[in-house]
């Protein structure tokens, strides 16, 4: 069931489960969800591609304004990013679009682009948006806003368990430092620096399952209509 007009702000650093508990939530409410991550790492994939330096703050923010990026529901409910009409969902995913994409983030011509197609992607509500400057930047209006959080060898073990199950093979150090490098660069970066916005609600998830963390988000929206 849609509920008309709400929406709801997910942020938190990587491996805080937030895009998939942003993805339930959106499908238990019947609302759209909108993975911003997945569009500065399309733009990092293009400067990739294109041999563009992560330096060349000017050229990455041409190709930020440039880039047509769409996102699609599919039949089967799963989301899918578009970049230039090309399904690069997972190639965006990879190692290497991964530990780019923070520099990438980082610069505050790319970050204008992006959030102002993500503002307009949220203007009419009736949506879950998830990534590290939503509550604070994009929707600074929204009904909702959650910080999800959850230590350091907690978030790098469950990424190092998804690439094993990806016969990705990567020690679970090297998974903890290379986000530890993301977190530092997330968090210190002079445009909306990765922060929990004002009145937001904390939840640590170091110790609860995907279940648990939908299940008291979805309470904290049924209690707070
Ligand atoms: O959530 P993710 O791992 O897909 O995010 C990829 C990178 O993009 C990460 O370095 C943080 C950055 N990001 C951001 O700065 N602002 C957002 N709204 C979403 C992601």
């Amino acid at each position: 069931m849609g509920k008309k007009g709400i929406s709801i702000a997910i942020d938190g650093p990587a491996g805080s489960g937030k895009s998939t508990v942003a993805r339930r939530v959106a499908e238990a409410l019947g609302l759209l969800y909108v993975d911003t991550g997945a569009m500065y790492r399309a733009v990092t994939l293009k400067a990739q591609r294109e041999k563009i330096s992560l330096d060349d703050g000017e050229a990455l923010t041409k190709l930020a304004n440039e880039l047509d990026l769409s996102y699609k529901k599919m039949p089967d409910h799963t989301y899918r990013l578009f970049m230039d009409g090309e399904d690069v969902s997972d190639e965006i995913r990879t190692e290497r679009v991964s530990t780019g994409v923070s520099l990438v983030a980082a610069v505050k011509g790319v970050r204008r682009a992006l959030v102002e197609r993500q503002k307009q992607m949220g203007a009419a509500g009736d949506v879950v948006m998830d990534g590290r400057d939503i509550g604070s930047t994009v929707l600074p209006e929204a009904d909702y806003k959650i910080f999800l959080t959850a230590s350091i060898h907690e978030r790098a073990k469950r990424r190092w368990l998804e690439l094993q199950a990806q016969k990705v093979d990567v020690s679970l150090e090297e998974i903890e430092e290379g986000l530890q490098k993301r977190d530092y660069i997330d968090c210190n970066r002079e445009t909306d620096p990765l922060r929990p916005a004002p009145g937001c609600l904390i939840l640590d998830t170091t110790d609860l399952d995907i279940d648990q963390v939908v299940g008291k988000i979805l309470s904290l929206i049924n209690n707070n209509p």
